[in-house]
């Protein structure tokens, strides 16, 4: 698919059949989380790969939604910060999580390549992820990403126009 058509055709999917994801296709979407950019190719992330409905029923108390329970897999992405590139010469900013979150799009994208839906949750109780996925200190979850067989086309997308979000030269040329 042309990447541009990939972009376009890529929605959030909020409701899944309950079909299981093969291996092969996981492994594809985690590989172009892998192949993703990150500040001096730190790779300061882990992704842990939920499928045991088990886990995923606990799971689910971070973020109590029906589609969240239908998803047979979620993907947990997790920062590991003290590993992440900080811009030590200026003002100490850590990039972690903007590395997390181009890693999750390529996986986004990968996923919708490959006929599966995809969303992000980020208003998930963090608690509950780390007690549930057994944390430990220095990890924090930034994205879970449900994977699945679509079983609803996504919303329309709605987008800012490129003259509302694009400035040339200076914010004020
Ligand atoms: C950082 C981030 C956090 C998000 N968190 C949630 C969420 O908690 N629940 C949800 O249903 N969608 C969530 N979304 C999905 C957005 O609502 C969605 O991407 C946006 O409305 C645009 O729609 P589209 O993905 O279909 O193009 C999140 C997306 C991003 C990038």
């Amino acid at each position: 698919m042309e990447f541009i058509e990939l972009a376009e055709q890529r929605r959030s999917i909020r409701g899944y059949k309950p079909d299981a994801v093969p291996d092969e296709l996981i492994n594809e979407v985690l590989r172009a989380g892998n192949l993703a950019p990150t500040a001096k190719n730190l790779q300061p992330f882990h992704f842990i790969v939920v499928r045991d409905p088990a886990v995923l029923e606990e799971l689910c108390a971070a973020y109590p939604r029906p589609f969240f329970h239908e998803a047979p897999v979620i993907i947990v992405i997790c920062t590991e910060p003290a590993a992440g590139w900080t811009r030590d010469m200026h003002d100490g900013k850590n990039y972690c999580e903007v590395d997390a979150a181009i890693a999750t799009d390529h996986m986004t994208l990968a996923a919708a390549d490959l006929g599966l839906g995809t969303c992000w949750v980020c208003a998930f109780d963090p608690v509950v992820v780390s007690e549930v996925m057994r944390l430990p200190a220095g990890i924090d979850p930034v994205a879970l990403l449900t994977l699945g067989y679509p079983n609803e086309p996504g919303r329309e997308k709605k987008r800012k126009s490129l003259a509302e979000m694009v400035r040339y030269e200076r914010w004020e040329s």
